[in-house]
């Protein structure tokens, strides 16, 4: 993952801020998109949004930096490959396989898992282990309203995500950058905490391809990496799975990566980051500003060590 330089945009070509509470807004919101030039927004619609607990009330970034500056390396490694390339991937139909330690294991429709689990806005900074960040306005629900539906095993202990690995979809120079499918992990306290959603969309409508549509985890206090995206396959675990990134670079890419600016990057520091949105440096936050509600995960762990 190397920075990859990125013209900020002035403010007169930012969409200025909304925030999309209710499904009046979202339908206002999307006769307002389908007349913007920019960039082409998809016109599904969502089920209704309720507000959801934990957002932040700060600047957001808006939705053109959001959808163009995106890491996505199926589509390749730079920041302005996945808008350039995702549209590639077919979302519909699409279904997500629940396998391994689960009493009812089995394939979800993407119809039925927008169905049976309400959706909520939750505004969450994005801190990026590339030291930037966004704030993005999330639409979707815990994942463990999903977890509870299909019933965890007792010998349940983390959760592997698995992305897509159709080599067909992906441009020439991103089939090698990993080994796919993209896999991440998490222990299954983390994976049950209200803060980790499965996302389904943002800025109140239904994820942009370069986002990780049609679903996608968002873990807040975790570098970014761990958020994965255009999931296929989520396998309840008992012994803890071994990421992409971890795989690739065992040194700089941990299990946990919870954000911490006490704990280097082996090639950059952690302790400041760049919001997008207004290019400025700011302090990153223990847990990215989380704490309160994650620090006690991690109680008696030796977390420079545990990165
Ligand atoms: N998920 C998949 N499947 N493939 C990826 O390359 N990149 C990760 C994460 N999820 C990635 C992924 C990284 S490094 C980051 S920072 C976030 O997605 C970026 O999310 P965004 O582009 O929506 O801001």
């Amino acid at each position: 993952m190397r920075p990859y330089r990125y013209r900020v945009p002035p403010a007169r070509e930012i969409t200025p801020q909304q925030t999309w509470l209710n499904r009046r807004a979202l339908i206002a919101a999307m006769g307002a998109a389908l007349a913007a030039p920019a960039l082409p927004r998809k016109a599904t619609a969502l089920p209704e949004v309720v507000p959801g607990p934990f957002s932040t009330d700060e600047a957001q970034t808006s939705f053109e930096v959001a959808t163009n500056y995106c890491n996505f390396f199926e589509f390749g490694p730079a920041k302005d490959d996945p808008a350039r390339h995702a549209h590639r991937l077919i979302t519909d139909p699409w279904s997500v396989t629940i396998d391994g330690l689960v009493e009812r294991p089995g394939a979800m429709a993407m119809e039925d898992i927008l169905a049976r689990f309400p959706l909520e806005e939750r505004i969450y900074r994005l801190r990026c282990v590339e030291a930037w960040s966004m704030v993005i306005p999330w639409i979707g629900f815990p994942l463990a309203d999903l977890l509870a539906n299909v019933g965890v095993r007792p010998d349940a202990r983390h959760v592997l995500f698995e992305g897509f690995d159709d080599t067909e979809l992906m441009p020439d120079h991103a089939r090698n950058l990993l080994e796919w499918p993209y896999r991440e992990g998490l222990r299954l306290d983390e994976a049950l905490h209200p803060l980790t959603i499965l996302a389904v969309g943002m800025y109140g409508q239904v994820m942009p391809n370069q986002n990780g549509a049609p679903i996608r985890l968002v873990v807040p206090w975790k570098y970014g990496f761990k958020s994965i995206k255009s999931i296929r396959r989520i396998s309840l675990v008992a012994e803890r799975p071994v990421s992409s990134w971890q795989e690739r670079a065992p040194r700089e890419y941990g299990y946990y990566a919870n954000v911490n600016p006490q704990v280097r990057h082996p090639r950059w520091h952690q302790a400041t980051e760049r919001r997008l949105h207004d290019g400025g440096r700011i302090r990153t936050e223990m847990f990215n500003g989380y704490g309160e509600e994650v620090a006690h995960l991690y109680d008696g762990m030796d977390l420079s060590e545990h990165y």
